[in-house]
């Protein structure tokens, strides 16, 4: 999330700052960086839940550290109403 609002990306609007309380910065994730993401947390399941057009590959990105093993990877930003 913090890489997308930095870059200006639209649609990442990360209206709590990255408390993972909005689901403002949803976004789905392509394979094969998908699969190599730690699992969801209880409440990024929650607040995914809230999100308009979850879908199975469905991440909030403020929950994303960027690693080396995540280098490239292709994020589609999902509608966040920003
Ligand atoms: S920035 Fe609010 S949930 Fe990610």
């Amino acid at each position: 999330m913090e890489a997308a609002v930095d870059a200006d990306v639209d649609g990442i609007v990360a209206e709590c700052g990255g408390a993972c309380a909005c689901a403002t910065c949803h976004a789905y994730i392509a394979e094969p960086w998908f699969a190599r993401l730690p699992p969801l947390s209880d409440m990024e399941d929650a607040m995914l839940d809230s999100a308009t057009g979850r879908r199975a590959n469905s991440r909030l990105t403020c929950q994303i550290e960027l690693t080396d093993e995540l280098t490239g990877i292709e994020v589609h930003v999902a509608d966040n109403g920003g």
